[in-house]
């Protein structure tokens, strides 16, 4: 019989933890026994678990203890107290939080992109930001042939990237209006419904938000490539799911739109849907429960020598976070090396 692991899902009742728990069954994971884990608000509660239900058991520093390994996606306090505990105790943690992804330490894994850098793990694994998952994936074919010297990207990002709690927000404001209401508005600092708010997490003092900022670091990190330019704006729209992208690359050499399309048909976890003529691009309600990253609109920007623009898009709660951290886990399974921590003390 095949080896079957243990594996523990920290944030089982959120929005990505819920995903995490249907990603395992969806891509045949050989899991052995499943924890659903959270605070102590939702113990006792059952979340839904291969056409079944597990109860949720609040987290403890003991609950790491027999189990092969963790996700995580309980937001970065949580994350930051217990991936170490659950890492000293020998269970290697894939973590969905900004925590630990600018952590020397800390491999940042897009298995697309720089699964060798798993290598270097001692036991906390980061899973990059969703914005900057479904960007690399789309550019590291054209990275890969011909560099890429500078990105501008612009987002328009979906509710759930919030959380469930974004999910509501929308949900709720949306009724409210129809409704002829105020809306109440608690998660975002403005109406999220019919509006666009350029303003994803807090504002730092370069007037950046952070958000744009971890898709410059978390870049620089995965390509390993401290030369590259990175500028971002990064938009809240009211959309359940799927992220949308608008990217600008300026290229290291020249390549036609054809030939960068023809690599990114080639590459894994790529979709190239593009045919404007018969109205086929990417779009986020093609996106939603689906595991690739879809790109299109390839074509030439005029504004420099050799630039390239496209529109990218994926769910980011599949592979923009759930997805992309059960695809690391299939990556450690393969390397009983790679199930090994070695977290200081
Ligand atoms: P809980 O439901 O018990 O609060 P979302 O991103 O959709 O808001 O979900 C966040 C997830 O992270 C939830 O499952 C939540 O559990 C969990 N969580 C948040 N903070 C903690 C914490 N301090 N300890 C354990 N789980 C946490």
């Amino acid at each position: 019989m095949s080896k079957e692991y243990n594996v523990g899902v920290l944030g089982a009742t959120g929005a990505v933890g819920r995903e995490m728990l249907k990603c395992l069954v969806d891509r045949g994971f050989p899991y052995g026994r499943v924890k659903a884990l959270a605070s102590s608000r939702s113990a006792g509660q059952k979340v839904e678990f291969d056409n079944d239900e597990i109860t949720v058991e609040e987290v403890g520093p003991d609950s790491f203890n027999d189990l092969d390994l963790a996700i995580f996606s309980a937001g970065a306090k949580a994350s930051a107290e217990y991936a170490p505990l659950a890492a000293k105790a020998g269970c290697p943690v894939v973590d969905n939080s900004s925590n630990w992804r600018m952590d020397p330490r800390v491999p940042l894994i897009i298995p697309e992109v720089n699964p060798g850098a798993l290598r270097r793990h001692k036991g906390i694994i980061a899973n990059p930001n969703c914005s900057t998952i479904q960007m690399l994936v789309a550019l590291k074919p054209i990275y890969d042939a011909v560099g890429i010297k500078r990105i501008v990207v612009s987002t328009y990002q979906a509710v759930s990237g919030t959380g469930q709690k974004g999910v509501e927000e929308l949900a709720e404001q949306t009724r409210q209006l129809f409704n002829g209401q105020d809306p109440n508005i608690s998660v975002y600092p403005h109406r999220i419904a019919f509006n666009c708010l350029p303003h994803i997490d807090v504002f730092l003092e370069n007037g950046y938000t952070k958000e744009e900022m971890k898709m410059v670091n978390e870049t620089i990190k995965i390509f390993d490539d401290q030369n590259i330019k990175v500028s971002a704006t990064c938009v809240r729209v009211p959309i359940f799911y799927g992220h949308s992208e608008a990217i600008w690359i300026e290229t290291g050499r020249n390549i036609s739109p054809e030939s960068a399309r023809e690599l990114m048909k080639r590459a894994p976890g790529l979709l190239v849907v593009d045919d404007p003529a018969k109205n086929l691009y990417p779009l986020a309600s093609e996106a939603t429960g689906r595991d690739e990253v879809f790109v299109g609109r390839i074509r030439n920007d005029p504004s420099c020598e050799n630039g390239l623009s496209m529109w990218v898009v994926a769910d980011n709660v599949r592979k923009g976070a759930a997805t992309n951290a059960v695809e690391i886990a299939e990556l450690m399974i393969r390397d009983p090396q790679l199930l090994k921590t070695d977290w200081p003390v």
